[in-house]
C-alpha cells in the first residue's frame, strides 16, 4: 500500500497550483506516481502509461456509474455518460454526423470573424482576451456546426459555467445544484433547436439519420449528447483558446515558427499537450485490480489528469518546452479511448484558424495586465487574459 498523500499536498485550487500545476505533479509524479487523495475520495494517476492503460479498458474501468449500481440523473444520459455497447450507436451517430460537415467552410468564416474583431481591437488599447475573442470565436464556431442560431451570449455564458463549475463537484458540493439547474435551461433550448431549427449542420443531420433508424433513435441520449456538444465545446473551446493565447503570448518564436504550415498542424496540437483546459476525468474500478503496483478495491474511483500525463518526461522528452513540431506527441488532451473528444478536428481547426489569422494580423499582440485564473479544478481557464495589439512595433518575422 503506498502512502497516502494528504489532501493539503495536492490542491488543484491552490493558488500556486492553478498559477502552474506542473511542479506539483511532476513531485507527485516522481514520488507516488498512484495515489490516494482522502478528500476527493479518489485514486490519482499521473504517469502518462498508466493513465492510457485506465482509459483504453472501459471494460474494467467504467465511465457509466449505473454499472456499479449508482444512480445517475436521466439528463446526465449522454454520450459522455454511457459505456460500450450502449454508447456506440450514439458517437457513431454524432461522429457520422460531423464528418459530414464542411470544416473547412467554418474555419474560412473563423478566420474573417477573427480578421474584423482584430481590426476593431487594434488601436483600442487593452482588452481581455476571453471577452473578445476567446467567446464569440467559441460561440460562433459551435453554432455553425451545429447550424443554430448564436444564442443571447451573455446568458449562454452564465449556463454554461454553471455546468462547468459543477464539474467540480468532487471538492465542492454546493456546485452541483447551479449546474443541474443550468443544465435543465440549456436542455430546454436544444429541444427548441431540434424542433425548429432547419438550418443544414451537425443538428439536423443528426436529427435525420437518428430517424432513419441507426438504432439510436432520436431519444433522451442523443439529445442530451446535442447539448454537451454544444455546452461541453463551448466551454472547453473557450478555455483552450484562452491557454493558446496565453502561452504563444509568452512563447513568440514558437508563434513566429507556426508560419510553416506543417508545424501549424502540428503546433495546436503541442498547444493542448503543453496547457490544455481539461486537467482530467474519472472512472470506477468494476473489479479488484492493480494500477502501477497499487491494489484499487472494486467500486473505487480512479482519476487520470492529463495534465501530468501530458508532461511525463517518460512519454514526452523535455515536457516544459513547447515544441510545434514535437513528434510523436501521444498526448492525452482530447482523451483517450472510447471516450475520446468527438470534437478534436474542430477544436484543431478552431485554434489554428486563430494562430493563422495572429500570424497574419499586421499588429503583434503583446500581454497586457496581470492576467486571471479561474478558481476551478476540472477545467483550467483564464477569467480575464489582457493583452493589446501593438500597431507600433510591426510584426516580427
Ligand atoms: C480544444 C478544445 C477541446 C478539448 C481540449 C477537448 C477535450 C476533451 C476531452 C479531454 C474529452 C474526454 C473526457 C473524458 O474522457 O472524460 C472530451 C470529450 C468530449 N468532447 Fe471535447 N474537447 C475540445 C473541444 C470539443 C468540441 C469543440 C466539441 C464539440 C463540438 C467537443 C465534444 C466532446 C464530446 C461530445 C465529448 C464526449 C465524448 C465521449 O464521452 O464519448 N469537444 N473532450
Amino acid at each position: 500500500m503506498p502512502p497516502t498523500i494528504p489532501m493539503l499536498t495536492y490542491d488543484p485550487l491552490d493558488p500556486a497550483t492553478l498559477a502552474d500545476p506542473h511542479p506539483v505533479l511532476a513531485a507527485l509524479r516522481e514520488a507516488t506516481p498512484v495515489f490516494w487523495h482522502e478528500g476527493m475520495r479518489t485514486w490519482v494517476l499521473t504517469r502518462h502509461a498508466d493513465c492510457v492503460a485506465v482509459l483504453r479498458d472501459y471494460a474494467l474501468f467504467a465511465r457509466d456509474r449505473r454499472r456499479m449500481g449508482a444512480e445517475v440523473p436521466e439528463l446526465s444520459l449522454s454520450v459522455q455518460s454511457l459505456d460500450p455497447p450502449h454508447q456506440a450507436p450514439v458517437r457513431s451517430l454524432f461522429m457520422t454526423a460531423l464528418h459530414a460537415q464542411d470544416l473547412t467552410a467554418i474555419e474560412l468564416r473563423a478566420r474573417a470573424l477573427l480578421a474584423a474583431r482584430f481590426g476593431r481591437l487594434t488601436g483600442g488599447g487593452e482588452f481581455d482576451v476571453m471577452a473578445e475573442v476567446a467567446a464569440p470565436l467559441s460561440i460562433a464556431v459551435i453554432s455553425d456546426l451545429l447550424g443554430v442560431d448564436e444564442p443571447d451570449h451573455s446568458s449562454f455564458a452564465q449556463v454554461s459555467d454553471a455546468i462547468m463549475r459543477s464539474m467540480d463537484g468532487g471538492l465542492d458540493s454546493s456546485v452541483v445544484e447551479p449546474g443541474r439547474i443550468a443544465r435543465q435551461e440549456l436542455s430546454a433550448l436544444v429541444e427548441s433547436w431540434f424542433r425548429t431549427s432547419g438550418r443544414p449542420g451537425l443538428l439536423s443531420h443528426v436529427r435525420e439519420h437518428a430517424r432513419q433508424g441507426t438504432g439510436a433513435g432520436l431519444d433522451l441520449f442523443v439529445r442530451n449528447t446535442a447539448r454537451v456538444m454544444f455546452q461541453g465545446g463551448y466551454s472547453t473551446m473557450v478555455a483552450a483558446i484562452g491557454n493558446a493565447v496565453h502561452t504563444l503570448l509568452h512563447n513568440p518564436h514558437a508563434l513566429q515558427q507556426m508560419r510553416d504550415q506543417d508545424l501549424l498542424r502540428t503546433g495546436v496540437d503541442e498547444l493542448v499537450r503543453y496547457d490544455g483546459p481539461v486537467q482530467g476525468t474519472s472512472r470506477i474500478a468494476t473489479e479488484t485490480c492493480e494500477i502501477g503496483g497499487v491494489t484499487v478495491t472494486e467500486g473505487e474511483t480512479v482519476t487520470v489528469l492529463f495534465a501530468a500525463a501530458n508532461h511525463d518526461p517518460a512519454q514526452f522528452p523535455d515536457p516544459g518546452r513547447l515544441l510545434p513540431g514535437r513528434s510523436p506527441n501521444r498526448h492525452l488532451g482530447y482523451g483517450w479511448g472510447t471516450h475520446a473528444c468527438i470534437g478534436t478536428m474542430p477544436a484543431q481547426m478552431a485554434l489554428r484558424a486563430l494562430v493563422a489569422s495572429l500570424l497574419e494580423h499586421p499588429a503583434p499582440l503583446n500581454a497586457a495586465a496581470e492576467p486571471r485564473r479561474r478558481r476551478t479544478a476540472t477545467m483550467r481557464a483564464f477569467d480575464v487574459l489582457p493583452a493589446v495589439f501593438r500597431p507600433e512595433l510591426g510584426v516580427h518575422r
